[in-house]
């Protein structure tokens, strides 16, 4: 089974732009998945493609193993649109009651879920307030216990940390472990690497409409290779190694010997062993996800 999932999905906007490009993803229970890619890559564009309010121009969308245009899975999941977008003449409590009212959730457990929502992203004492008063900050909370009040199984998050400082975000971060943890699924969009980084199980790296990386954090990050520092390397052993495919840098007799895979290092290990190299480490050099986001887009991460 999967939460989400598209087959060589395609958007042309009217006008020519191409949004999205033969987009195949599959989204599993239970994980939260981080869909990254700078302004203008299609991130938005495939949200909606798979809330169906718009349609694609090519390829297939699928939320829990059924098409799109299936309306019963709109009561399974939630949304955080990118810019919040609420009735502003509720309160944050009224609002939320009006929402669970929406789901068919019953009159009289309403205002306690409501309540329970606010205290979860932080808006208890804003519960009597206007949304109108609400802050960009208090909107973004109060969006995602919007998103929140169906106790979806697939909540979908659109650019959710935007207008949060640090404490919000950590909040953020921490419900939607929460979330996970109670076997949901998570699917966000972001920019903001580290964000994504501390949170995701598995990230996509989109852009330009293209689907670019697609791994676990470890899949991705082991991409460097290793770093093996040797001691008292003899001659026969540089010989050797200067075959190889391994890059060698000398420091007087000792080297530091850089593997692009674990084949190599395979290799280079033999070598060394055989010629009673003393090995001092083996490392695996991995990336940051600034590195691969960069990577991935063509850009080099600014230090
Ligand atoms: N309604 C639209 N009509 C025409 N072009 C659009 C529309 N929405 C988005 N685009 C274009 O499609 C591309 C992808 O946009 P979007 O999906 O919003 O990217 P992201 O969310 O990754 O920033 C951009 O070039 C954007 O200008
Ligand atoms: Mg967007």
């Amino acid at each position: 089974m999967s939460i989400i999932r598209t087959e060589n999905l395609g958007k042309v906007y009217k006008g020519g732009t191409t949004a999205l490009n033969g987009l195949d993803l599959e989204v599993h229970p239970g994980e939260v998945f981080g869909f990254l890619g700078p302004n203008g890559a299609g991130k938005s564009t495939t949200i909606q493609l798979l809330l169906n309010f718009i349609r694609p121009t090519a390829g297939t969308a699928f939320l829990f193993d059924g098409p799109v245009t299936c309306t019963k899975s709109r009561q399974r999941l939630g949304y955080l649109p990118e810019s919040v977008n609420l009735q502003t003449y509720y309160t944050g409590q009224r609002l939320l009651e009006f929402h669970a009212g929406l789901f068919g959730i019953e009159p009289g457990v309403r205002a306690r879920r409501a309540m329970e929502l606010l205290e979860l992203v932080g808006l208890l004492e804003a519960a009597g307030k206007s949304v109108s008063q609400y802050s960009k900050g208090m909107l973004q909370r109060l969006g995602l216990a919007q998103a929140l009040i169906n106790d979806p199984e697939l909540l979908i998050l659109d650019e959710p940390t935007s207008n949060l400082d640090p404490v919000g975000r950590r909040d953020f971060r921490e419900i939607l472990l929460e979330h996970r943890a109670r076997g949901k699924t998570v699917f966000i969009c972001s920019h903001i690497l580290s964000e994504v980084e501390s949170v995701c199980d598995r990230v996509a790296i989109l852009k330009r409409g293209v689907l670019n990386r697609v791994g676990t954090m470890e899949e991705l990050s082991g991409a460097k290779g290793f770093k093996i520092v040797a001691r008292d390397l003899p001659a026969a052993a540089i010989d050797a190694l200067s075959t190889s495919a391994a890059r060698v840098t000398l420091h007087g007799k000792n080297a530091t010997i850089t593997c692009g895979d674990e084949e190599v290092r395979d290799e280079v290990e033999r070598v060394l062993r055989e010629s009673a190299v003393v090995i001092e480490h083996v490392e695996a050099e991995t990336q940051s996800l600034e590195e691969i986001f960069f990577g991935a887009i063509d850009r080099k991460a600014e230090s």
